[in-house]
């Protein structure tokens, strides 16, 4: 039961996207997406979530084709996080958590849905805001409320874009192991658009890179964050170490302390 991306296109105009001829995700681990500015991440991830129709192609989630399969049943398969969240309702943080469970509630929240709640509420370190309204918070305590309502909806397959925006380091530092904790604790299947490619590498067991809606590179963390693999991505040379591990890019060292490239 993975994720199979067939013969998937998207183009605006003459503009290809996005064309990914075939891409496969196993059940279980985290797989991370990375690539540049405008690479086609969030496409995906849009089609892959229903959010947008692809010009051509497939995508099966756990053997649904998610575009002709009845909407309940995607919302109780795959749940996603988009990278600009906004509402147009005026929700507290509670509400919208509770949002989330509407696909398994129905509307009416049973004693184990309250119980999910409560535990995405907390598990972002939410419970002193959560009779505030979204528009009363700050950007990092928006996006968790953000993240805490993705994951109350329990899906086996969870779509991340950009879920770090805006989080301090010890947020970011929790989320990530939430994330960890979902595929290694839960088996549940997480994608997640990262941009930096060391926290990508040190929590995903898998990296996909796009450039210009392409797969570019594929494969683990020490095979695709190379300095060959980052000049691919990103045109800059970049040196690499390893650190528990993993490798670990070492962009800040490019630029000398009075800007002059090293
Ligand atoms: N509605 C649209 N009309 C025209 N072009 C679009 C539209 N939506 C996206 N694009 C273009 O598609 C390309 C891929 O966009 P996408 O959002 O998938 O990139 P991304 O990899 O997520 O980038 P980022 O890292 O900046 O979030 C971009 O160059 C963007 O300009
Ligand atoms: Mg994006």
């Amino acid at each position: 039961m993975s994720i199979e991306v067939r013969a998937v296109s998207k183009r605006y105009g003459d503009r290809v996207v996005l064309d990914v001829d075939e891409l496969t995700i196993e059940p279980g681990g985290v797989t991370a997406l990375i690539g540049p500015n405008g690479a086609g991440k969030s496409t995906l991830l849009s089609v892959a979530a229903r959010l947008l129709e692809p010009d051509t192609g497939t995508v099966r989630i756990a053997g649904l084709d998610v575009r002709s399969a009845p909407s309940a049943e995607i919302a109780r398969t795959v749940s996603v996080l988009r990278q600009d969240n906004r509402v147009a309702v005026r929700l507290t943080v509670r509400e919208l958590v509770e949002f989330g469970r509407f696909p398994h509630s129905g509307g009416k929240l049973s004693l184990a849905d309250r119980d999910v709640v409560e535990t995405s509420i907390e598990a972002f370190d939410l419970g002193d805001r959560q009779h505030q309204r979204l528009d009363e918070l700050s950007g990092g305590e928006r996006q968790r409320a953000f993240i805490a309502a993705v994951l109350a909806q329990s899906t086996d397959y969870v779509l991340l874009d950009e879920p770090l925006n805006n989080l301090d380091l010890q947020q970011a530092d929790r989320t990530t192991r939430q994330i960890r904790r979902l595929a290694d604790d839960f088996d549940k299947t997480v994608v997640i658009v990262l941009h930096d490619v060391n926290i990508a590498a040190h929590h995903a067991d898998r990296l996909v890179a796009l450039r210009d809606g392409r797969v570019a590179l594929d494969g683990p963390p020490d095979e695709v964050i190379t300095t060959d693999g980052l000049r691919v991505l990103y045109d800059l040379p970049l040196p690499v170490t390893v650190i528990d591990g993993r490798p670990v890019a070492l962009h800040f060292l490019r630029h000398g302390r009075n800007g002059a490239e090293s």
